[in-house]
């Protein structure tokens, strides 16, 4: 990708605890790169409030106002163009990256997923693993492929699931750990200019 400052844009459809930690470590310069957009699917979300405290330029627009995704893809694809966007990082984007984004940008779509990939893919990650009873789940950072969360590993983080705990404490702790491992891989990405 070359040496210059990497132009990063954030897509999220909720919360956005995932980007508060990326755009933190970008503001204490872990990460080199210029976070330039964030995008949500969804107008009320609070990561939109987030992306304003921190003065990054933010849009948003639904895929129910356009009569295809394709359409819709090609809106956001026009937004990212023209603000010259190298890399797009999901921090909690809840919809599948159709043709016309991962053409667009082959090996520069970054993902988090709160398990251990390849188990527990799809929306329920957390709960599918707290029900299934396995002892260890965690956290997986990949590049994204047309699939649900099938793309290639870039790095995992184990979090244990010890026997007091309940679900809510389980996402607490895979959150915590995502906001660790989410801006680390990053850098270790960006700053070598992978
Ligand atoms: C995270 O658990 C992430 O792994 C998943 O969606 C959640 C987003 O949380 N893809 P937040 O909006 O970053 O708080």
């Amino acid at each position: 990708m070359g040496n210059s400052l990497k132009r990063v844009a954030v897509l999220a459809s909720g919360n956005g605890s995932n980007f508060e930690a990326i755009i933190q470590a970008v503001e204490e310069g872990r990460i080199n790169c210029s976070v330039e957009l964030v995008f949500s699917d969804k107008p009320d979300a609070y990561v939109l409030e987030r992306a304003k405290n921190h003065k990054i330029p933010f849009t948003s627009f639904m895929i129910k106002d356009f009569s295809s995704k394709l359409e819709y893809e090609q809106e956001l694809l026009k937004i990212l163009k023209e603000n010259q966007i190298d890399i797009l990082i999901l921090a909690g984007y809840m919809r599948l990256i159709g043709n016309e984004l991962l053409d667009a940008f082959p090996q520069r779509i970054i993902n988090i997923h709160p398990s251990l990939l390849p188990s527990f893919p799809g929306l329920h990650g957390i709960e599918d693993a707290f029900n299934y009873g396995v002892k260890y789940t965690g956290v997986t950072v990949h590049y994204v492929d047309s699939g649900i969360d099938t793309g290639k590993i870039i790095n995992q983080a184990v979090v244990d699931i010890a026997p007091d705990d309940d679900l809510e404490s389980l996402e607490a702790k895979i959150h915590q750990t995502e906001h660790i491992i989410y801006p680390d891989t990053l850098a270790k990405l960006i700053n070598k200019g992978e």
